[in-house]
């Protein structure tokens, strides 16, 4: 199995992508609900819930792990390492970034992200090591996480916020944005609306799914040990009926979320 885990609901978006892409292939998905938000906690705590997560995963048979989160990835992947060094652990960051890399013209690249997300500096550090001479414009955006979560996709109060959030950042003249967070997929629409044609929107979710495709493809023998029976479990960390209609309403499919209490 495919394991993907999150701080909460955010990494259906990633989710949503690996059945898009990859539609062949079983996975199991824990949403860290309990203990969500990531985004304002600080990397010691991420990191160390990022280790119990990966072995919930595996003690469900996942192979290959995914971290959804663009906190954790940020974060916890030196602890992630550290800990399962023989597991293929795949974050959102650097397939995004080397995707941006690949799209932008004028090395100007915006960064939207939780306020952990941006103040790890992962982002800038990544993309100044393979492109010298680039900008990044890096903007914490934490209020788009609870609009999101409570469907205000198309509100006047989340284009007002935007505005406030975006602004600075399209002043800066970027024409590449990476959307640095699990949420913001959502708020794609609006972004773009925001930002204009000239800037290119560059997705986590959707690169990391690629870039596990063409593992996958470099590693025959990985691809055979996962199963092929497609299934996919929803495991969270507290259920309440909002967890169960995001799921459902994200990836457009009943989902039956199943609660799990770490020891
Ligand atoms: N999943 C988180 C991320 O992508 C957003 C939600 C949170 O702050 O936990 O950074």
């Amino acid at each position: 199995m495919i394991g993907i885990f999150d701080s909460g609901v955010g990494g259906l978006t990633v989710v949503k992508e690996l059945f898009k892409q990859m539609p062949g292939y079983s996975s199991v998905y824990f949403g860290d609900t309990a203990r969500t938000p990531y985004g304002n906690k600080s990397p010691e705590l991420v990191s160390a819930y990022a280790v119990e997560n990966v072995r919930f995963l595996l003690d469900k048979g996942a192979k290959v792990i995914i971290v959804a989160c663009n906190t954790a990835s940020a974060v916890a992947m030196d602890a992630l390492k550290k800990t399962y060094p023989d597991i293929p652990i795949f974050e959102v960051i650097t397939p995004a970034v080397k995707h941006a890399l690949a799209v932008t013209q004028t090395k100007r690249i915006g960064v939207i992200g939780t306020s952990a997300t941006i103040s790890s500096k992962i982002y800038e550090r990544l993309i100044h090591e393979s492109a010298t001479g680039a900008v990044v414009i890096p903007k914490a955006c934490p209020l788009f996480v609870p609009l999101v979560e409570e469907n205000w996709l198309k509100h006047t109060e989340t284009k007002m916020i935007m505005r406030k959030y975006l602004m600075p950042v399209k002043m800066k003249m970027i024409d590449t944005l990476i959307l640095g967070c699990t949420h913001y997929p959502l708020l794609r629409p609006m972004i773009e609306q925001k930002m204009g044609k000239q800037v290119r929107i560059v997705d986590p979710a959707h690169e990391t799914i690629r870039t596990l495709q063409k593992y996958l493809a470099d590693n025959p023998s990985m691809d055979a040990s996962l199963s092929k029976k497609v299934d996919h479990a929803f495991y969270f960390s507290d259920v309440t009926p909002k967890v169960k209609d995001i799921a459902t309403r994200w990836l457009g499919k009943e989902v039956d979320p199943k609660k799990v209490t770490f020891a």
